[in-house]
């Protein structure tokens, strides 16, 4: 841990009691005036912190920013989120950043984070809108070992642990919109983007791309999105933190993915199937190169959406963008 990750260690547990400054340099091994400048660092940083010549320093409030000290705080993982994490004010993408440390050899469980991205990248070309301190956009590296064709079960799984993440933090109804968008209410809360690097017969690292909408931007969401995107705070009613909620999204992550790797693929995608509720559904799906309909009867082992033509056709769709034919059941439908 470095000195003003230590120090800030120190302020959090004394749970808001005073701690002088003599106690605090005593224990970190520096000077009281290092130990001064380490304290103006992290007001810096947004922590609330109070000073007193006569009684010390004491934290009355933790940064809302997404800082390093703030995700590891609590985390409970063995690797996601403990092989480091870059922390960016600004970025072009985290995707873009991650995969650039992957190719240079980072670890898996490497996390990247944004307060916001400048060319934040959603799914099919698209962008993804990433106001400054109100959502989270972190994107994982992971090193499975794994056939290319695999990795579109990761796919399932980012969306089944970031929905059971929401599910854990707040009592709404959050559905999986295939492949992953996670919607409430009909409208989209979070996306997931994967990319892959591959090497001959198999894939060399995978970088999960998560960008979720946590407290409602303070000028609102531009009118392009106001249809069909929200945020878990304007859907609940209330703010939330994000590094608590990125804490949880790498908990769900890592564990699935232990499974995952383990052999256990079922039990992932049975739980995909109950948060997505589409078997059965009448669909329409904007593939890359043309349209299709029909009823789905489920998403294969592989991660294939199998959909029905009218006619009994049966078709293996792998990506696309999917719309309920007829508007679709309620929880699919924007309020
Ligand atoms: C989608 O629904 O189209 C996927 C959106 C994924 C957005 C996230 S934000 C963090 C990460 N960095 C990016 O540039 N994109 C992903």
């Amino acid at each position: 841990m470095t000195t003003r990750g230590e120090l800030l260690h120190y302020l959090k547990h004394s749970n808001g009691a005073w701690i002088s400054g003599e106690a605090l340099a005593a224990g970190l091994g520096i000077s009281r005036t290092a130990v001064w400048k380490q304290v103006r660092a992290l007001q810096g940083e947004g922590y609330g912190i109070e000073s007193s010549p006569r009684k010390g320093y004491a934290l009355r409030k933790a940064s809302d920013l997404l800082l390093p000290a703030e995700i590891r705080d609590g985390l409970q993982t063995t690797r996601f989120g403990r092989q480091g994490i870059a922390y960016f004010p600004q970025t072009d993408s985290t995707n873009l950043r991650a995969r650039q440390l992957a190719a240079e050899g980072a670890p898996e469980g490497t996390l990247v984070v944004a307060e916001t991205q400048l060319q934040g990248r959603g799914r099919r070309g698209r962008g993804w809108h990433s106001p400054a301190g109100e959502g989270i956009y972190a994107s994982l590296i992971l090193r499975p070992r794994i056939q290319p064709q695999e990795a579109t079960q990761l796919v399932l799984l980012a969306a089944v642990a970031v929905a059971e993440a929401l599910l854990a933090s707040a009592e709404l109804p959050f559905t999986i919109k295939w492949p992953n968008d996670i919607l409430v209410g009909g409208k989209k809360i979070a996306g997931i983007l994967l990319e892959m690097s591959l090497e001959t017969e198999r894939v060399d690292h995978v970088v999960i791309g998560l960008g979720l909408n946590v407290n409602p931007p303070a000028g609102g969401l531009p009118p392009e999105l106001a249809g069909i995107a929200t945020s878990l705070g304007a859907a609940a009613g209330r703010t939330f933190s994000r590094a608590e909620l990125l804490r949880r999204c790498l908990e769900k992550l890592e564990g699935l993915y232990d499974r995952f790797l383990a052999g256990e693929r079922e039990p992932i995608r049975r739980r995909w199937h109950e948060l997505a509720g589409i078997v059965g559904e009448r669909v329409r799906i904007a593939g890359i190169d043309r349209i299709y309909a029909g009823r789905v009867v489920e998403i294969d082992a592989d991660g294939f959406l199998i959909l029905e033509s009218a006619a009994g056709a049966r078709e293996r769709i792998l990506a696309g963008d999917l719309s309920l034919a007829d508007g679709g059941p309620e929880r699919f439908r924007p309020a």
